[in-house]
């Protein structure tokens, strides 16, 4: 039977294609149109029409002329039909073009000369993914993972929005979840393997964590909330979550009345057929206490809290360039794998080239303007433009350099996988390297080592002399 309609199958495909070679070579004035073929290769009659592309109007940013491993920020706004030029490289583009990404991305149109061969894709903006509207107008969430960002192995971040009230739903994942808040407040509940219970609210410039497979909800309070969510594995999405309703909706009803003792059948009648995920719910109470159900293994004990106060801790380093807030698991012990830094970086300072020695790092970037610098070994650098909203993602011991570029202080969070936040610095590594090994490797003066600092600047403040 298989072989028989297969051969029938075969029979037609030939019929088909003979047919479509008659109607080629021989054709008529019937339902088949001939093939032009005076439009193929050269005719007398083709001429080209030129049209002046070369003498587009456009003007040059402040820099731009400039020997291009200098290297400065071009700044386009407010510059006529910007070109991709640097120092004596490049040319102009008469378009088909969307100039807004140009104003964006300056450092991917007129590259700094320092830029070489390739270096994987570091950033995708939250402003390019696919919002997952929740119900009741309740909030959304998008996400950055690996399908944004190949390199991006050891982390994916989401963004989410909670309307005041709503929830984003009973839920638990394999991945351990770490999370920034944004703008706004929010209550976070959990019960642990342990039957220990937790609940607290949180503020923007609060974090939380939960462990791989530790359940817990979300509601935003007065005014709402929106978050970022850090998980520990660049293949994890949001769609991928384990929730109450589903798992309600997938048992046998049967089972569930067995499962809690018995209770009739008809008090399942109107659970959800699926999934939640966001949607409107009750105004959590302003008293907390209301919802602080303790059973007999008590509540999670304060060392393993779920949740640091961040928005209230100092910084770890001031400097004349900005400051450097570090949330790692000497102050937030159950984030036992997430060190992240809150970075403040004043307009022209810049958070200094280094590199991490064990941990990818994962950014997000909530205020600003900042272009970062990766060199990737084997000769290969890039520059990329981030903004607020913007993901990055820079793999383990590539260098990189945060510089603000805008007129507003740049604050973007730096979440490394590791037990504790650290950097190598360059400034400080060839600043307590003798000075002959520097002088022989970089061919420096003299005067230029000697200005070398011995500890980590962190940011430093710029006002570059030619
Ligand atoms: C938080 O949201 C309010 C209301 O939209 C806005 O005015 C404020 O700038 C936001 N804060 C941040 C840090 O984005
Ligand atoms: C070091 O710099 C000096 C002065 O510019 C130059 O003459 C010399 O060739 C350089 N040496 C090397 C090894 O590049
Ligand atoms: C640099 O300093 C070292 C040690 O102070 C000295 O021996 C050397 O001559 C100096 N080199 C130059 C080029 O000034």
């Amino acid at each position: 039977m298989p072989s028989q309609s297969c051969s029938r199958l075969l029979g037609t495909l030939l019929a088909v294609a003979s047919l479509h070679h008659i109607a080629l070579a021989a054709p008529t004035g019937s339902s088949t149109a001939p093939v032009a073929t005076n439009l193929l290769g050269f005719s007398p009659s083709n001429t080209v029409k030129n049209e002046d592309t070369d003498n587009i109007q456009y003007a040059l940013a402040a820099g731009q002329t400039d020997t291009g491993t200098i290297g400065a920020f071009l700044d386009f706004n407010n510059v006529e039909n910007p070109q991709p030029i640097r120092g004596t490289k490049g040319g102009t583009d008469p378009g088909p073009r969307t100039e807004a990404y140009d104003l964006l991305n300056p450092d991917k149109l007129a590259p700094p000369g320092s830029d070489h061969g390739n270096v994987n894709n570091a950033q995708w903006p939250m402003g390019l993914s696919h919002m997952k509207l929740g119900l009741g107008r309740a909030g959304w969430s998008r996400q950055q993972n690996i399908d944004n960002i190949p390199t991006a192995t050891e982390m994916a971040g989401v963004d989410m929005r909670l309307e005041e009230g709503a929830y984003r739903e009973l839920h638990w994942h394999k991945a351990a979840e770490w999370s920034y808040v944004l703008n706004g407040s929010v209550r976070v509940e959990a019960v642990n393997e342990d039957g220990q219970t937790f609940v607290d609210d949180l503020n923007a410039g609060d974090v939380w964590f939960f462990p791989p497979g530790v359940p817990h909800s979300l509601q935003g309070l007065k005014g709402g909330v929106e978050f970022l969510l850090v998980f520990d594995d660049g293949s994890f999405s949001e769609d991928n979550t384990f929730l109450a309703s589903e798992l309600f909706a997938t048992q046998p009803r049967e089972v569930l009345s067995k499962n809690f003792g018995g209770l009739p059948l008809s008090a399942w009648a109107n659970i959800p057929p699926g999934e939640l995920f966001i949607f409107p719910g009750t105004d959590a109470p302003a008293d907390i206490s209301e919802q602080n159900i303790v059973g007999s293994a008590g509540l999670v004990p304060t060392q393993q809290s779920y949740t640091y106060h961040s928005s209230k801790a100092t910084p770890n380093h001031v400097t004349a360039g900005g400051t450097v807030t570090i949330i790692d698991p000497l102050v937030f012990p159950i984030a036992s794998e997430f060190s992240a830094a809150i970075v403040t970086v004043k307009p022209g300072a810049i958070r200094e080239i280094h590199w991490h020695t064990s941990s990818d790092e994962w950014n997000f970037f909530i205020a600003g303007s900042a272009r970062i610098g990766i060199y990737a070994a084997q000769g290969n650098a890039r520059t990329f433009d981030y903004h607020a909203g913007d993901t990055g993602y820079i793999p383990k011991s590539m260098t990189h350099y945060v510089e603000n570029v805008g007129q507003d202080d740049v604050i973007f969070i730096e979440v490394l996988q590791a037990d504790h936040f650290s950097d190598i610095s360059v400034g400080q590594w060839v600043g307590l390297l003798p000075p002959q090994i520097v002088i022989d490797t970089l061919n420096l003066t003299n005067e230029t080592v000697s200005q070398f600092k011995k500890e980590k600047q962190y940011i430093v403040q710029g006002d570059v002399v030619a």
